[in-house]
């Protein structure tokens, strides 16, 4: 994994953190709270031109990470997602919420998330992150997910194990959300493809080792 180099915006009440690796600006900032976040102004972001909860608030639906908070006031930080969720984008990346540990094959954990995007294309220079190379490439990808009844509980740490050359691994308990929000498959253990190749998509079906694929 590329090291995130994060900018610090201060406010009286919060200081906003933000990743330019991570942002593909799907734009929920900008228009969520245009006073604070402008992109055509320097500073970008104003942390002051609202008020703390609500620049909290707006943070909360960056769906990429790339966006984060400290509270100066004493107020609540960011919490934990209330369930594990990957919604399945149509021809674009993994979203991610959750309690998430990116971890390495050997067990180490890599990173910590509530809130990220995780390629799917195989085609991004920020692995496992999503950088819009999808959109680059012309990759096409139903967003539909196969449903199942699985009684399940989506919640716990949520394990997502970074195979070398190969697919994501998650573990724990989590659900796959189609793009219409309509089909839920439920599980907790499988294999999702992040190559782009797979016959079967978003579930791995080892391709990744037909078409030489590198997680590099
Ligand atoms: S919501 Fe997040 S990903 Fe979208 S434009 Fe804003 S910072 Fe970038
Ligand atoms: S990672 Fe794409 S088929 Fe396994």
């Amino acid at each position: 994994m590329k090291k995130e180099r994060i900018y610090s915006y201060q406010g009286d009440a919060i200081e906003v953190h933000y990743s330019l690796r991570r942002c593909i600006h799907a734009a929920e900032c900008v228009r969520g709270l245009p006073a604070v976040f402008d992109r055509d102004r320097r500073p970008w972001i104003e942390p002051d031109h609202d008020s703390a909860d609500r620049v909290a608030e707006i943070i909360l639906n960056c769906p990429t990470g790339a966006l984060t908070f400290a509270r100066k006031d004493g107020g609540a930080e960011e919490p934990l997602p209330a369930m594990n969720t990957i919604l399945v984008t149509e021809d674009g990346p993994l979203y991610v919420r959750g309690n998430v540990q990116i971890n390495s094959p050997d067990g180490l954990v890599l990173k910590e998330e509530t809130r990220l995007a995780l390629c799917r294309c195989g085609a991004s220079k920020n692995k496992p992150y999503c950088d819009n190379s999808h959109l680059k490439i012309g990759f096409q990808a139903s967003g539909e997910v196969r449903e199942n009844q699985l009684d399940l509980n989506p919640v716990g740490i949520l394990e997502v194990v970074l195979a070398d050359n190969g697919p994501l691994r998650l573990k724990g308990n989590f659900e796959i959300m189609s793009s219409d929000g309509i089909s839920i498959f439920r599980s907790t253990k499988i294999s999702l493809c992040r190559c782009g190749g797979s016959g079967n998509k978003p579930f791995c079906d080892g391709t990744h080792r037909k078409i030489g694929f590198s997680s590099q």
